[in-house]
């Protein structure tokens, strides 16, 4: 009886295989990898999450660029090739400028409301154009230039007082703190005019803060069960992830509600006697809820807040980290970049923004630390709004789009020796982009509209810290494993030793 039934399941799988294939290859679908498992889909591929990157390269060497996966009951569109992410973000980019609507979004991001979440549509648009015109366009940049320098003197300062007296003496630092608390601070001061991590003290600002996001980050990333599997709404089984996002969006929501609120009251003691200088984007946006209320509602505000902060912070300091890292794994390339500093700009003053057109070479490590460690390895989620054609194969409307980015970079395919750190490959590389096999911030409608922001910010910051300081890795062998969260980290904070150099000790000392 036993055997009877295991050769009808034998040929009921043999026959359910046959038939997907066909069927698959009749509707041209893209390549699916074996199994799909009922109800799961592929969603066993998951099972190390910090990874995701690499099994999904892992996927995509075998059943080749464009492929399709279910995670649960959502068809995904997994591509890993340049020229299919051409086809999804440049030929078909107006059918992928959507979202997938996820439970955390709609409960972090102000019901779909935020830049990084909105459906395309007005909302977004409007958001986009808020965002180039008037918060991140080149002459606001400019305007608030004296922030990133004040803040990255304010690092400097704080490394130099952190060394023990007297003369050629190092001290260890945990750089990704450094640098979190940098960018941070300059972001916080872009948005609402005030810093919040002191010289010395923590402010209860900083406190509340770095605890939220240690809530938002041990939530479990964007997704969520009931994102696979609708049944979960109808059988209650997404109500502990609500509970829990829930709870954090209060926290969240009042934390920026604060910031908003004492930007009224400056503005109110100020009137009209604003200096552009001191012109923050919660002024920005609240200048505007004057003129059109109806659009400028607070949670519009507040969602724009939260998703500039949230994206501007982590971004470039692991990006910042990662750079580190690679120029005290290679310390010839360090070098190189130490002797560019110190030709163009000298040992009389401290580098500038305006400095960084003259320093190529920088420009090129940090567009290799882009490569090999984006930090976005996989692209958000995107999803197409009509069928579409992307590598000569049928996507169906509602497909949920996952762009690979770290495996388009690291593709050995394409780029000679990828695992190595070659910053030389990008040598007469204009900007930070070659195609599409090298776009860090994304490319068409959705791309990261704060790319100009963090080049300068990356720029300066790891441009002064090559020219100030010496340095050096606690460990002889670095670790250089990567876990994928919100943003490409490393997995094991780097510990790096430092000194001043004697050619900037006197400068640095009266920062
Ligand atoms: C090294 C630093 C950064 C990197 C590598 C980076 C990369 C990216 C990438 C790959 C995307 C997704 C593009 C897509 O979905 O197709 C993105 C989106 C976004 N980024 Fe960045 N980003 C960085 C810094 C920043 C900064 C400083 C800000 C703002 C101050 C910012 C704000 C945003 C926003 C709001 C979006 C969503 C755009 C939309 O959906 O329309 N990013 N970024």
């Amino acid at each position: 009886m036993n055997e009877i039934l295991l050769v009808f399941a034998s040929i009921f799988l043999v026959t359910y295989i046959i038939t997907k294939k066909l069927l698959n290859k009749y509707q041209n679908l893209p390549p699916t990898p074996f199994p799909t498992l009922p109800i799961l889909g592929h969603l066993y591929l998951f099972r190390n999450p910090t990874q995701i990157h690499r099994a999904l390269a892992k996927v995509s060497d075998r059943y080749g660029p464009v492929v399709q996966l279910w995670l649960g009951f959502r068809r995904t569109l997994l591509v890993s090739s340049a020229s299919a992410a051409e086809d999804c973000l440049h030929h078909n980019d107006v059918i992928f400028a959507n979202r997938p609507r996820l439970l955390g979004a709609k409960i972090l991001g102000y019901d779909y409301t935020n830049m990084l979440w909105a459906p395309y549509g007005p909302l977004w648009r409007n958001h986009r154009r808020i965002a180039s015109t008037e918060i991140l366009s080149p002459h606001r940049l400019s305007l608030l230039a004296h922030i990133r320098s004040d803040e990255v003197k304010s690092l400097l300062k704080r490394l130099y007082d952190h060394l023990p007296e007297g003369d050629n003496h190092d001290s260890t630092v945990e750089i990704k703190t450094a640098l979190f608390e940098l960018t941070n601070n300059v972001m916080m001061r872009m948005i609402a005019g005030k810093r919040i991590y002191g010289e010395k003290v923590e402010s209860e600002d900083a406190k509340r803060f770095k605890l939220l996001m240690k809530e938002l980050l041990s939530s479990g990333g964007a997704f969520s069960g009931g994102d696979f599997f609708p049944f979960f709404k109808y059988l209650g089984l997404n109500k502990a992830n609500e509970k829990k996002w829930n709870a954090i969006f209060v926290k969240f929501d009042k934390f920026f509600q604060d910031l908003v609120n004492e930007q009224r009251e400056k503005m109110k003691e100020e009137g009209d006697d604003c200096d552009p200088k001191n012109k923050n984007m919660i002024k920005v946006l609240l200048g505007l809820q004057k003129t059109d209320p109806g659009y400028f509602t607070e949670d519009i505000i507040k969602g724009l807040v939260m998703i500039l902060l949230l994206t501007g912070t982590e971004t470039s300091s692991s990006i910042m980290e990662w750079a580190v890292t690679l120029l005290l794994k290679y310390p010839e390339i360090h070098n190189k970049a130490r002797k560019e500093i110190d030709q163009h700009v000298g040992h009389d003053r401290l580098i500038e923004e305006q400095d960084l057109h003259n320093l190529p070479y920088l420009n090129c490590i940090i567009n290799e630390t882009l490569r090999m460690y984006p930090a976005a390895p996989i692209i958000p989620p995107h999803e197409s709004s009509e069928d579409c054609v992307v590598g000569g194969y049928r996507i169906p409307q509602g497909t949920m789009l996952n762009v690979n980015l770290w495996a388009i970079q690291n593709d050995p395919k394409v780029w000679d020796e990828p695992s190595k750190f070659k910053p030389e490959r990008f040598e007469n590389v204009e900007g930070n982009r070659i195609g599409y096999k090298f776009m860090p911030f994304g490319s068409g409608r959705r791309a990261c509209p704060g790319q100009n922001l963090a080049t300068r910010v990356v720029g300066l910051t790891l441009g002064s810290l090559i020219q100030c300081f010496q340095w050096e890795a606690v460990e002889e062998d670095i670790d250089m494993v990567e876990k994928s969260a919100v943003s490409m980290w490393k997995a094991k904070p780097l510990q790096a030793i430092f000194k001043p150099r004697n050619e900037m000790v006197e400068f640095i000392s009266l920062i």
